[in-house]
This record gives structure tokens, C-alpha cells and sequence, in this order.
């Protein structure tokens, strides 16, 4: 059985298993949901107290409330697959981060500026983004970082102008290092700044895991989803020998996971199989309730905050804070 609170395994460990995945077998999914009959002396019996992850159910306590901010954790949510949900899954943290009186500020880091989009915001109307504070040395975080309609979030946004940023930073200085020391002078205003990486493991995503004390890895349920993890644990082992030693794997995050599906259970058996306790107990579950809040520009917490998505981020940000 799993201890509760366990460290998250290393970058190196977290390899190791992704360098086992092509051994991994689907053929035995062990993984129930709480719903999941099992014949038991010839009787159909509930399978009580296993998450989706198939491990134990597990109690993540509400956290202490803090008495001062800061200095920030920096999260790097990143996966070079497009559409895995780091997006939403940047807002959504941040939002329950915040609810449970954490200061958060949000770093827009892929020049699609959905970040912002999320958070109701129209960055292209934006004259000064994320871009000005990291190519011009006048411009800082603070001349470019707003306040968003959620309390204790605050937003670094971008737009299509950071798309410059990946070829002009190739000729710069301590390249790698930009945004850290864009981040740094703001540090002690914030418990976590969550950084949301592009899908490309190009020099911006560099610049993130270089800032970042952690990453957190969102991971769709879909077969082909485990396709790029190994390069990806190959980049962020490489940014820790290089770059920047502190930096850790948080946890994989298994995002639009389908509980009536074999499918999806199929994936999350492999998963946690690959990268044990790096996978969150928190599961995302697919519903076009989040779609609906980009509509809407908020996170799910104010737009639904009795919905299960709402939940299972409030559930995400305890877990993070007590890793
Ligand atoms: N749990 C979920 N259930 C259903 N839809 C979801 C879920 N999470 C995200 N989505 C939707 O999937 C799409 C992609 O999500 P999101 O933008 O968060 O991914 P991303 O990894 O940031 O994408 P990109 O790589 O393009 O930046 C969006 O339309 C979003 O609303
Ligand atoms: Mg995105």
C-alpha cells in the first residue's frame, strides 16, 4: 500500500521509468473507479475506497492558512503535446491555489495567449506583454503584470509578439536564464507563479524549466499521449545536470480521463504503472464544462464551483502544496 505524502520521485527516477515504457504491457488494466463491481464469492461486490489511479483513496487535508507570501515556488506546467490541458489546468490550479489564500501569478508563456483568453482578457490589445519584460531591460514584471477578476491571481500575459522571442533570445546572453530574472524581483509577492509552456521543448519551454523549482506534467488519457513523455523527461534531465539543479518532477497530472471508458482506464493502468507515485491521486475528468469556462473567461472555481472539475482542482492545489 502507498504512503501518504510520499517525496515525488526524481527527474532521474521518473526516466527511468519512462525509458520501461515501451516494456510496459496494456493487456492487465488493474485500475477500478469507485463504481467497478468485482465478483467476490460469487456475488458482485463494490470496490470501495480505489481511485482512478487504482491506488487507495488518500485524505489531502485542507492546508494551514499562511500569516506572509512569499518567496514563490515556480511551477513549470509543461508537455510539448498540444492540447493536453497545461492551459487550463494553469488557470484552474492557480484559481484553487488562491482559494486556499495562496498568492498566484500566472505566467503566459506560449504566444497563443490562451492564458489570457481564459482569464477574459483579449491579449492582443495588450501593449506591453511578457515579451517587453524579457527583450527590453527597462521594462520589468511588475510594468507588465495584471490583476485578474480572480482574487490573488495575478497574470503575466502574452501574445503573438513572444512568437519573436524564440529566435531573437538564440543571440542573447544567459538565454536560458531571461525569464528567472524577469521573475525574480517579484518573487517574495508570490507563494506560486505557475508557468504555462508552449507545446515545443524550443528555448522558451528552456527558459521555464530553468526558472522552475518543479514541473508539473499534464498528461491526456490517450493512448498516444505517452508517446513524447520519454523526451520530455529527456529535456528536463538535461536542464537539471546544465541548467538548473532544484529542479523536480511535481507530478504527472492525468487530465481528460473517461471513467465509462476501458480506454482511458487502459492509459491510467500504464501510467501509474510507468511513473507510480509521480502521478497525482487528482484525476481530471473530460467534460465540456471546461471548454464552456474559456467561453466564459474564468476559471471553473467561480464559474461552477460546486462541479466536480472544481473539485478535483481544489484536490490538485492541496496536493501540490503538500508535495
Ligand atoms: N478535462 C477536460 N475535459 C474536456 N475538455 C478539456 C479538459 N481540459 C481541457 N479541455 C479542453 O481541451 C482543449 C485543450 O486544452 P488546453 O488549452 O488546456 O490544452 P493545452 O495543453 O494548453 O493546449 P496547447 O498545447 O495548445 O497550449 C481546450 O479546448 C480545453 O477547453
Ligand atoms: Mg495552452
Amino acid at each position: 500500500m502507498s504512503t501518504p505524502n510520499q517525496p515525488a520521485p526524481s527527474a532521474e527516477s521518473a526516466g527511468s521509468a519512462a525509458a520501461n515504457l515501451s516494456q510496459v504491457t496494456i493487456a492487465t488494466p488493474t485500475i477500478h473507479d469507485g463504481d467497478e463491481q468485482q465478483e467476490r464469492n460469487g456475488k458482485k461486490v463494490k470496490l470501495e475506497g480505489i481511485g482512478p489511479t487504482g491506488r487507495p483513496i488518500r485524505e489531502h487535508p485542507d492546508p494551514a492558512p499562511l500569516d506572509k507570501h512569499g518567496p514563490a515556488k515556480i511551477m513549470a506546467m509543461c508537455n510539448q503535446k498540444g492540447g493536453v490541458g497545461k492551459t487550463t489546468s494553469t488557470i484552474n490550479l492557480g484559481a484553487a491555489l488562491a482559494e486556499y489564500g495562496r498568492k498566484v501569478l500566472l505566467v503566459d508563456f506560449d504566444p497563443q495567449g490562451a492564458l489570457a483568453v481564459g482569464l477574459g482578457i483579449q491579449p492582443h490589445e495588450l501593449d506591453q506583454t511578457v515579451y517587453n519584460a524579457i527583450m527590453e531591460r527597462s521594462v520589468s514584471a511588475t510594468d507588465v503584470l495584471m490583476k485578474t477578476r480572480v482574487e490573488g491571481v495575478d497574470l503575466l500575459p502574452s501574445n503573438i509578439d513572444l512568437s519573436a522571442a524564440e529566435v531573437q533570445l538564440v543571440a542573447e546572453v544567459g538565454r536560458e536564464h531571461t525569464l528567472l530574472r524577469v521573475l525574480r524581483p517579484v518573487m517574495n509577492d508570490y507563494d506560486y507563479v505557475l508557468v504555462d509552456c508552449q507545446p515545443s521543448l524550443g528555448l522558451l519551454t528552456v527558459n521555464a524549466l530553468t526558472a522552475a523549482d518543479g514541473v508539473i506534467i499534464p498528461l491526456e488519457c490517450e493512448f498516444f499521449s505517452l508517446r513524447g513523455v520519454a523526451l520530455l523527461i529527456d529535456t528536463i534531465e538535461k536542464v537539471q545536470e546544465r541548467l538548473n539543479p532544484k529542479l523536480d518532477i511535481v507530478g504527472i497530472l492525468a487530465t481528460m480521463y473517461d471513467p465509462r471508458t476501458l480506454h482511458s482506464k487502459e492509459v491510467m493502468a500504464r501510467v501509474v504503472e510507468a511513473f507510480g507515485e509521480t502521478v497525482f491521486d487528482t484525476v481530471i475528468n473530460r467534460t465540456v464544462r471546461f471548454p464552456e469556462t474559456t467561453v466564459a473567461g474564468e476559471p471553473i472555481t467561480t464559474w461552477a464551483p460546486k462541479s466536480a472539475g472544481a473539485a478535483a482542482y481544489r484536490q490538485l492545489a492541496r496536493e501540490v502544496i503538500a508535495r
